[in-house]
């Protein structure tokens, strides 16, 4: 991308012209702030939800997978798997079981991101040892280790032009994923990663402020509700919600001038993949 100031990253990312000024913080001068190369790259990051009919080639996939694996592990237990789907049948068969994401069918890669415990186990067998961290805190630290290397893979993608989306969707149909990539006992879906050449490359979407979500030297969020009113009418003035695609309309009906607070709120009153924890504990976790 061409050379960027933070001022225009930054009013891009949050929506305003003063986005992260903090009067707290010691230094409030960001937006003057010169912006490496890579970082402007991450305050321009979107998902791509539309792929050209061009492949990726074996090499570059190759060396972006590779990026992924230099992402931090826990412990160096490197404890996640990545399965690489470059068929267009079992990618258009994940796209069909999800339904309401044709596009995903238009990415020439799918990459399914995985949380591995059972290399460890494997580890233990081949030294006499008995596993005995079949836990929640596995469970957690696989989950975290496979999301930093997807996103350094997504990092990765971006700086050689691909796009990505990641797919949590793949958990929805996880009782079909897991024969259909052969998943054995101890590896589980975290989520799917499309990954292609953009046809076109979306708006940036708006973030939290930094004051939300950033806190300093001890949690507080007591202006929560002033500031989530702000950052409401600040999406809403660049994209406005549509009524008839909020979340869960079904339970909540469809309704005008909802913002990103009341929608978020929408979507956590309905369980989401309710039956997660008993697949897990199918799969060896005893989430202890
Ligand atoms: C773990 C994870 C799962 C996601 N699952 C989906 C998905 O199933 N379908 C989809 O269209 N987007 C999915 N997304 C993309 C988010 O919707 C997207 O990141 C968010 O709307 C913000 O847009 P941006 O990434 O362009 O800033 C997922 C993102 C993450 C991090």
């Amino acid at each position: 991308m061409a050379a960027a100031d933070a001022a225009s990253l930054l009013a891009a990312r949050f929506g305003t012209e003063a986005p992260a000024q903090d009067a707290s913080a010691p230094d409030a001068s960001v937006q003057d702030a010169p912006v490496p190369a890579g970082v402007a790259a991450l305050l321009d990051r979107r998902v791509t939800r539309r792929y050209r009919d061009e492949p990726v080639s074996e090499a570059l996939l190759d060396l972006l997978l590779a990026a992924a694996q230099s992402a931090p592990a826990k412990s160096d237990l490197q404890q996640y798997s990545i399965v690489v789907l470059r068929g267009p049948a079992k990618i258009k068969r994940i796209a069909d079981w999800i339904g309401t994401m044709d596009w995903i069918a238009s990415a020439p890669v799918f990459l399914l991101w995985c949380g591995d415990m059972r290399r460890g186990q494997r580890l233990c067998e081949l030294h006499g040892m008995t596993h005995a961290n079949n836990n929640l805190d596995t469970f957690l630290n696989t989950a975290v280790d496979c999301a930093l290397a997807m996103g350094s893979f997504i990092a990765a993608a971006d700086a050689a032009g691909l796009g990505t989306c990641p797919i949590s969707y793949v958990r929805n149909h996880i009782e079909k994923i897991t024969p259909l990539l052969g998943l054995p006992p101890g590896v589980f879906p975290v989520a799917g990663l499309t990954v292609g050449w953009p046809v076109f490359r979306r708006p940036v979407s708006m973030r939290l402020p930094p004051a939300v979500v950033v806190h300093r030297e001890r949690y507080d969020d007591t202006t929560l509700s002033t500031e989530i009113a702000a950052y409401d009418a600040r999406r809403r003035a660049r994209e406005p919600l549509a009524a008839g695609s909020l979340k869960n309309n079904d339970v909540h009906g469809p309704k005008d001038g909802v913002g990103w607070s009341e929608n978020c709120a929408r979507q956590l009153s309905v369980p989401e993949r309710y039956g997660f924890a008993a697949y897990l504990r199918t799969r060896g976790f005893d989430l202890a």
